[in-house]
């Protein structure tokens, strides 16, 4: 019966990327056992977010990073359980981290030809109160073989072969490209593996939610963050042509608020203030998976100056205001800011 082959018809993340790999007859599987790396690093996320409550897992690590943020216990645990399961997999040669002030070169021994970025623990500040948080990366090939610089992470997210985030939520969701389109997985934690239960998700056209921390505004009209934003929020409260408000939405993990996008639709928005002129969110490891997957969706993702994914970093924790969403929502916005010029 159908409702059978359903059931024993088991489509895992790893049979997945296989089917995909075998488009690519000359691929030897890197990108495969590359994934499941990753995908081993979710599963031990995962469970350690399950049960932080209960392993003295909440709370402070008592050091910070980089970004001058107090690390959490979590922050510290996720990121070495990713550092050392992709340097394990052999198939990687450098990884930035949210969490690392410096990229990780893999020594040669164990070097590959993909390049990680991650954000290993995102939305940290909701940790102890057990809101969803979430894993988030993105995947470069090196530029060609010479010995692994900087420059080879440092490229423009529309050269990712890959993004994708893990939410660690009320279920564990990975959330997938390979640039052919959005993929869901959820765990199933009785197999400890990713079932598709979202293929090829699809962003709504335009949407009805809005995600942004309005206890910025005061900080809006700082000189990057001019008034088509401010023009753009009062039109979602206060819209003139007769249309409906749109609701406001916003949990403060990035990924739980992006997720809600993509399946909702609506427009998420971290804009630039006078305080943080780059807004906040890390080009790398939030803002490039984040577009990369919008993009895939159908959606589109905007910096109030270009289109996302073409941005140039210069950092590897450079930061970068972000518009992302609804294909027809994100025009809107971007019309304001080019009347603005
Ligand atoms: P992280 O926990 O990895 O440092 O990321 C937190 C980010 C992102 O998850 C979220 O969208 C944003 O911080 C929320 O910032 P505000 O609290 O300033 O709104
Ligand atoms: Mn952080
Ligand atoms: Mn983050
Ligand atoms: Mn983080």
């Amino acid at each position: 019966h159908a409702a059978d082959a359903h059931r024993t018809d088991l489509m895992t993340i790893t049979r997945y990327v296989l089917n995909e790999q075998s488009k690519y007859p000359e691929s030897r599987g890197d990108f495969t056992i590359l994934l499941n790396h990753i995908v081993l690093g979710c599963k031990f996320v995962c469970s350690a977010v399950n049960k932080a409550g209960l392993a003295k897992l909440i709370g402070l690590a008592g050091e910070t990073n980089v970004q001058g943020e107090e690390q959490k216990k979590l922050d510290v645990l996720s990121n070495e359980v990713f550092i050392k399961s992709l340097v394990s997999s052999g198939r990687t040669c450098i990884l930035v981290s949210e969490e690392d002030e410096e990229a990780t070169f893999v020594e040669p021994s164990k070097r590959g030809k993909y390049c990680v970025v991650f954000d290993p623990l995102d939305g940290s500040s909701n940790i102890d109160c057990a809101v969803s948080i979430g894993t988030i990366f993105g995947i470069y090939m090196v530029k060609d073989s010479h010995e692994p610089t900087l420059d080879d992470v440092l490229q423009p997210g529309k050269h990712m072969l890959a993004a994708g985030y893990c939410m660690y939520g009320s279920s564990c969701t990975l959330v997938l490209s390979t640039g052919e389109g959005v993929h869901g997985f959820t765990l199933d934690p009785s197999l400890g593996e990713f079932i598709l239960t979202h293929p090829d998700i699809k962003i709504p056209k335009k949407g009805k939610i809005y995600s942004v921390n309005e206890g910025n505004a005061k900080n809006w009209d700082g000189p990057t963050a001019k008034y088509a934003l401010i023009k753009y929020v009062e039109k979602c409260k206060f819209p003139k042509d007769g249309s409906s408000s749109k609701s406001l939405r916003y949990i403060g993990s990035m990924v739980a608020d992006v997720h809600r996008t993509l399946l909702y639709g609506g427009i998420f928005l971290y804009p630039a203030d006078k305080k943080s002129p780059n807004g906040k969110l890390r080009v790398l490891y939030e803002v490039f998976p984040m577009s990369f997957l919008t993009e895939q969706a159908g959606g589109q993702a905007f910096t109030g100056k270009q289109r996302a994914l073409d941005l140039v970093p210069t950092k590897i924790h450079e930061r970068s205001p972000i518009f992302l969403g609804s294909y027809d929502d994100v025009e809107e916005i971007k019309a304001l800011y080019a009347a603005e010029g």
